[in-house]
């Protein structure tokens, strides 16, 4: 295709990206025993390699973290192991992979997780809906602990050394989730946040832990491999904040100096609040913008200058070669609901590149 921006390559703070097309994190909930990835998650992410950056599954710092049904983990030597792997068959195809650190907070069933672990919040207030798990279909989300201050510390820590444990297994960086109602967006919002100490009260306050947060992972891994996931004004697990604007501004602005490697923003799902042109007004630096793009639509954001990359989601699941389908003009194909979620490679590894397929 002439004049596709989307395919012209990138450098991302350390990363250098042979192209603009990122795939964006996925939860596929096909982690083994162990909450480790195993051999279908080296091959279904190694068959995506052709992404400019592949963005992994939220994957937990610290046992407290899980939230959902087999999702994966960082922090055994055998789920390091077992991240080694992928990272390996990314890097062999000549792609490029970060890890997505998603700490779910008070969204999770004990259920779900390792006996002995809790469910902890920034706030003791349970989120209203429920969470699929094996053992017993859908329950009610658990009532969350409030983190004591020395927990907050204990959180960053763990951000800090999932991080570099994702290195140490060939990561070339690491995205903090910082949306969709985890930890740290519960952290960031009035309704989740109740607290009065340093880390809750104020509008600096609230922000302190993702901040302090990723200041962990610079010194962890350097600002040049950092990214960071937000989306402003989502209500998605029950999250609300009084001022999102206020909220991400501010954010944004004392993130703008850190020198990070990207910022990751989903659109806004209220039509009212523009969370792409509140990131182009508030931060500075590179910019990946999601949620709903095609490849037209991509390379028009690019082209434009309102982005410096686009992830997609969705494209990625029936499509490993969704670059090369882009470049070529071939069809894509549609991905089947009931497997999103299930254990096993049908509909994770079941999907065949178009040549293969045809
Ligand atoms: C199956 C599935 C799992 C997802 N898991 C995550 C996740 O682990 N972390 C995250 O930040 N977003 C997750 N998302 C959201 C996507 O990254 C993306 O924001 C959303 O699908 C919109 O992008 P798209 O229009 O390109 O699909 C998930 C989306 C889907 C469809």
């Amino acid at each position: 295709m002439p004049d596709a921006p989307l395919l012209s390559p990138l450098a991302l703070g350390e990363l250098s990206l042979a192209n603009r097309i990122v795939m964006a994190p996925m939860t596929r909930n096909r982690a083994l025993a162990g909450d480790l990835p195993g051999p279908l998650a080296v091959e279904y992410y190694g068959a995506r390699a052709s992404a400019g950056l592949i963005i992994t599954e939220g994957t937990w710092p610290v046992p407290d973290g899980k939230g959902y049904a087999r999702t994966p983990g960082i922090g055994s030597s055998a789920q390091a192991q077992g991240w080694r792997q992928v990272s390996e068959a990314v890097h062999g195809a000549g792609g490029r992979i970060v890890m997505q650190l998603m700490h779910c907070g008070r969204i999770g069933s004990h259920l779900n997780k390792a006996p002995g672990t809790r469910t902890l919040a920034p706030s003791a207030i349970r989120a209203a809906g429920r969470i699929f798990t094996d053992a017993a279909g859908l329950v009610d989300f658990d009532v969350p602990e409030a983190l004591t201050l020395r927990e907050v510390a204990d959180a960053i820590e763990a951000f800090a050394a999932a991080a570099r444990a994702a290195r140490a297994a060939g990561f070339d960086g690491v995205e903090l989730h910082a949306a969709s109602g985890y930890l740290p967006m519960q952290f960031l919002s009035t309704g989740t946040n109740r607290r009065t100490d340093a880390y809750g009260g104020s509008l600096f306050g609230r922000l302190r832990f993702v901040i302090e947060t990723i200041e962990a992972l610079v010194a962890a891994c350097g600002s040049g491999r950092v990214g960071i996931r937000i989306c402003p004004g989502n209500t998605f697990n029950d999250l609300h904040d009084a001022d999102p604007r206020a909220t991400y501004g501010a954010l944004l602005q004392a993130l703008s100096p850190l020198g990070l490697a990207y910022l990751h923003v989903v659109r806004s799902p209220d039509p009212a609040l523009d969370a792409f042109g509140l990131a182009a007004e508030h931060y500075r630096g590179a910019r990946i913008l999601n949620d709903g793009f095609d490849f037209e639509s991509g390379n028009t954001a690019v082209r434009s200058g309102a982005a410096d990359a686009i992830s997609y989601a969705r494209a990625f699941i029936a499509n490993p070669d969704f670059v090369e389908r882009s470049r070529e003009g071939w069809p894509l194909a549609s991905f089947d609901r009931r497997t999103l979620y299930t254990p096993g490679p049908e509909g994770y590894t079941s999907y065949p590149a178009y040549r293969a397929g045809s």
